[in-house]
């Protein structure tokens, strides 16, 4: 390349230092496009970040010392310029389309027949694309360089937002390959679910208005007039479509988008091909439960017709071609008034707000409460009694707030306050330093709401499954006294259950039996079922196994609770601390004398690798991982997932890598299959 330089005459060596300046940065130019392509388009770097930003100073050091090096296509220029006036207008040359829609499977295959009837034939081959809830984009290439991108605006004329959209690692400075001289592709901005949440949850501790979605929020990120604002937020991009390819004449959707991956596009990887309207059918069906597995927000699903030719005998109707349709899934979100904030006291005492709602339909149900999380989140949001709000519930997630829409909000509304007193005892309620939540100060004794849920737990599923104690019963139980803590329910009489409102003698006698059943549970389920803070059902799992009695778990000391594999300083802590409280002992004692299980019944306690915890690495010849692993826990033993000061033996097979390593640095023994048969027989005489 060819370098003018300025009036001064020009000294050859300086010439020359140039011209290999100039080939070392385009050397860089294109490391960096190579790094930057298989970081975030591929999502599967080759390089450490500290290397990429090594290279990313030494461009960026030249460019600054030699003005005339530089160029809006290097990737030092990913970081925004200045702010602009306005945008100026792009021409769209050939109009960005838009879809109709589906709101139903029957609408999806009514579309089917009305293009079958046009055609005169059945459509076997389709592209089936996630309908990204973003924006939509075009982008423009010549000679492979990006030169221009705009926003679709009324589908004619778009607005220029190039500048933002070069802050965008996923779009291409330059292409791969040899594209068409002069290409047009459109696509989708959006944000990532992850980084829309860090955006708000920035705006809300800054008291900044909250963005209401990733498509809000995605859309006003790339719309900002100053593109150091935009570099800031991590959008991303799918392509999807071709606007315009000079001299490229493509024969399907789907050679479209290979091609667009071979020049470095991003493309959707869920996108398919299937062969029938039934098999599209399937696809969005799969896709609506699917949805909440991606990291994104999609809103449906485009089906589009495969076939190029196909598609231009379809032809559009005014803005939407009758080659494609979007089939829409049930919106997530709705508004609606927020008529009251509730507080549930929890089991151990925590006071959990949650908003009472006017009824509103939200993905397909009708929902009146949704969760408000804490008193920080509600004041950071500035959720409001009276407010119209924002609420989500997607899937099988419980329906959350996302935030008030503040030009709704009447005049007379005030902060919210959490209760300074127990709503269910009175008690006086505190903040613990560092925590989220408040507590009520009643404790088990004056609140009956911590009485009630620790019932409700223990009787639970995953407890001691009494499933005839159900919320109404365990209530009555709690309110008329006749429990205080789940031991109670083991002395209750017949008598005392009928006296209860509408319980007959057959219904009583299920409670009963129910009752009586739940003495044989393992001693895991009653550790969880007691609901000591921190001790999940794995976490009971692992202190039963390790102690094998609730004597032994009572007896132990801080330093053998914290021994065993799996659990840390701040769970022993908490198990320690339960079993010195003598209120907890009572109710132990009261179990112990109603005949409940206290120990691990399974024949697997005082197994050969009773107390040992194994850990299993590389491929072994005669057995694989999880069989042994199921061995190991038939036999007593645990079996860890890492190798530290508490692991007894590590089975190593062959290609073990850093566990056996680590294993020779602790000293830990090392068994290899026979080793461990070995060991077996060795324990099992023992
Ligand atoms: S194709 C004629 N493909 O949905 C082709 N659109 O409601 C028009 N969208 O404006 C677009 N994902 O913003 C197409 N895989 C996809 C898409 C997609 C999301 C958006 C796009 C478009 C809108 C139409």
């Amino acid at each position: 390349m060819h370098i003018t330089l300025s009036a001064q005459p020009v000294m050859p060596s300086r010439v020359e230092d140039l011209q290999s300046l100039q080939e070392r940065v385009e050397e860089l130019r294109s490391q960096l496009n190579h790094h930057n392509y298989r970081y975030y388009v591929l999502d599967s770097p080759e390089i450490a970040d500290a290397e990429y930003d090594r290279l990313m100073q030494q461009l960026r050091e030249i460019e600054t010392d030699h003005a005339e090096l530089q160029s809006p296509d290097s990737p030092t220029q990913r970081v925004g310029a200045g702010p602009a006036a306005q945008f100026a207008v792009v021409q769209h040359r050939v109009p960005m389309l838009s879809l109709a829609n589906a709101f139903s499977a029957d609408t999806l295959r009514a579309w089917h027949e009305r293009i079958t009837r046009l055609l005169g034939g059945d459509i076997k081959d389709f592209a089936i694309e996630p309908k990204i809830d973003g924006l939509a984009i075009m982008l423009r290439y010549e000679r492979g360089r990006f030169g221009v991108g705009a926003t679709r605006g009324d589908g004619s004329q778009g607005e220029d937002i190039t500048a933002n959209l070069r802050t965008v690692r996923s779009v291409p400075l330059t292409l791969n390959d040899s594209p068409p001289a002069y290409l047009e592709v459109r696509g989708e901005v959006y944000l990532s679910q992850a980084a829309f949440k860090k955006i708000n949850d920035e705006r809300a501790a800054a008291g900044q208005p909250l963005f209401a979605n990733p498509r809000n929020c995605a859309a006003g990120s790339v719309r900002q007039l100053d593109s150091r604002i935009t570099a800031k937020r991590p959008l991303d991009v799918f392509i999807y479509a071709l606007g315009e390819a000079q001299g490229w004449q493509p024969r399907t959707q789907w050679e479209i988008l290979e091609a667009f991956g071979e020049w470095g596009f991003k493309t959707n990887p869920n996108n398919r091909r299937v062969g029938s309207i039934d098999e599209v059918m399937a696809a969005c069906a799969e896709w609506e439960h699917r949805r909440e597995s991606l990291d994104y927000e999609i809103d449906g699903v485009v089906v589009k017709v495969n076939d190029l030719h196909v598609q231009s005998e379809l032809g559009a109707v005014g803005r939407e071609p009758r080659w494609a349709i979007a089939f829409k899934f049930p919106p997530v979100q709705a508004t609606t008034l927020l008529e009251r904030i509730a507080v549930n006291v929890g089991r151990t005492g925590s006071l959990n707000p949650f908003a009472v709602l006017r009824p509103v339909q939200v993905g397909g149900v009708t929902i009146s409460q949704a969760t408000l999380h804490n008193e920080d989140d509600i004041r950071r949001k500035d959720i409001r009694v009276g407010d119209t709000v924002l609420v989500h519930r997607a899937g099988e997630v419980i329906p959350q707030v996302i935030g008030p829409i503040l030009s709704k909000r009447p005049p007379d509304t005030r902060p919210y306050e959490l209760p300074t007193t127990c709503p269910v005892c009175g008690s006086p309620v505190v903040r613990p330093e560092g925590e989220a939540m408040s507590r009520c100060t009643g404790g088990f004794a004056r609140c009956i709401a911590q009485r009630f849920e620790l019932l409700k737990h223990f009787v639970g599923r995953g407890s001691m499954d009494i499933e005839t104690v159900g919320e109404k019963l365990a209530w009555s139980l709690i309110e008329k006294g006749l429990v205080y803590d789940p031991s109670d329910l083991y002395p209750l009489t017949k008598e005392q259950l009928i006296a209860l409102e509408r319980m007959g003698d057959k219904s009583a006698q299920n409670v009963l039996d129910n009752i009586e059943a739940s003495k044989h549970r393992s001693l895991t389920r009653v550790l969880y079922a007691l609901g000591i803070r921190y001790v999940g059902y794995q976490t009971a799992e692992l202190l039963a196994r390790a102690f094998g009695s609730m004597d032994q778990l009572r007896q132990a000391t801080y330093e053998q609770i914290v021994a065993v594999e799996g659990i840390g300083p701040k769970i022993a802590e908490s198990v320690h601390a339960w079993f010195r409280e003598p209120d907890n002992l009572r109710v132990v004692d009261k179990l112990v004398a109603a005949g409940v299980n206290m120990s691990e019944e399974s024949a697997t306690r005082g197994g050969p690798l009773a107390g040992l915890t194994v850990v299993v690495t590389g491929r072994l010849e005669h057995q694989t991982r999880t069989q042994i692993e199921q061995r190991i826990k038939d036999l007593g033993g645990i079996v860890g997932d890492s190798v530290s000061k508490k692991t007894s033996y590590l089975i190593a097979g062959e290609d073990a890598g850093s566990k056996l390593a680590k294993a020779q640095k602790l000293g830990t023994p090392i068994l290899d299959e026979a080793g461990f048969e070995a060991l077996l027989e060795e324990k099992s005489h023992a």
